[in-house]
């Protein structure tokens, strides 16, 4: 019997493991024997790789985070160390891998694709949602959907209060949960790295509509533009508004995942083990267009993911 394993890899993001559990179920149905590598890429260097089977994932797909765990690992980078994750991975027979998480990841595997032959695909998961070649990175919905409830919560005590605040959210260099969000939930301002932005323009806007019965504001800053405290000030300073500054964090990570990151973690793993049985390697399932597809590697790591022009359109009104 072949035996296929999966890791998750890198920031963890809610609908790994509705996205691990599909793992064990598929590999089963489809004859495979099914392996679990424990906390990324360290585990496969420290052989922590056990075998897999329904009673290990039952009652997980409600759960964020990711049961097998993760890690960002340094000593991949080297040749040694990734000769001895190969020879763990042979220890079990293991030629086949699943892997869930982002580029840095899925360049980290290519590389061991390429010295030792052993195939792989890529799940993009992040809740950046920042991976190119894919309209939709696992976890996004769910950091999304916690972000609303933020948002909605800390409108609640600004309008009572006649205040500004300043909500950070995650995204590393990239805008999309700070746009995405700043559209859904009606907020005045939005920075994020993808748009140039005006205060001037802003304070002017800002001044006449505190005139007129302004009694609160709600900004999303990106944490990629390293300006939410400067902001925040800013409008206590400039508007003369009362500010505070909300760091969401590591709670963006968190949470019970959706429905959709349910959904789509099912989708991407049946489809990672059916492109493997087809022979593929190298690839990452991605979702565009409304439609499953596989795309090399080197496609996924060379480009730079761009945000919805639609909504970096709308975006530019909250800039300026
Ligand atoms: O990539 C996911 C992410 O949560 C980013 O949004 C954030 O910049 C980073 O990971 C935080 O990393 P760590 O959990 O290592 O602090």
């Amino acid at each position: 019997m072949s035996a296929i394993a999966v890791m998750t890899s890198g920031g963890d993001s809610a609908g790994m493991n509705p996205g691990v559990k599909q793992f064990v179920e598929h590999s089963l149905e489809r004859g495979l024997k099914p392996y679990l590598i424990y906390d990324g890429l360290e585990g496969m260097i420290d052989n922590r790789i056990k075998p897999a089977s329904h009673r290990d994932v039952s009652g997980i797909i409600y759960k964020g985070g990711t049961i097998i765990r993760s890690s960002r690992s340094k000593r991949f980078l080297e040749e040694s160390w990734r000769q001895r994750a190969y020879d763990n991975l042979r220890s079990h027979d293991i030629d086949k891998l699943v892997v869930f998480g982002g580029d840095g990841s899925f360049r980290a595997l290519d590389v061991f694709y390429r010295d030792f032959g052993v195939p792989f695909i890529g799940v993009p998961a992040t809740i950046d949602n920042d991976i190119f070649g894919t309209d939709y990175c696992l976890g996004a919905d769910t950091a999304l959907n916690i972000i609303r409830q933020a948002i909605d919560d800390v409108r609640d005590t600004a309008s009572s209060f006649k205040r500004a605040f300043v909500i950070e959210t995650m995204g590393r260099d990239c805008g999309y949960l700070a746009l995405v969000s700043a559209l859904t939930s009606g907020a005045e301002i939005c920075l994020i790295p993808e748009l140039p932005y005006d205060l001037d323009s802003l304070g002017r806007r800002f001044k006449r509509e505190v005139q007129a019965g302004r009694t609160y504001i709600i900004a999303i800053v990106a944490e990629g533009v390293k300006f939410a405290a400067q902001l925040t000030e800013w409008l206590e300073d400039e508007i003369g508004m009362e500010s505070r500054l909300t760091t969401l964090g590591h709670i963006q990570r968190g949470g019970s995942p959706t429905v959709h990151d349910r959904l789509m973690g099912f989708e991407f793993a049946t489809l990672a083990i059916n492109g493997l049985l087809e022979g593929r390697g190298g690839e990452v399932v991605c979702y565009k267009k409304s439609k499953m597809i596989y795309k090399p590697i080197g496609e996924i790591t060379e480009g730079t993911y761009k945000i919805n022009p639609l909504h970096l359109e709308a975006g530019k009104k909250l800039t300026r």
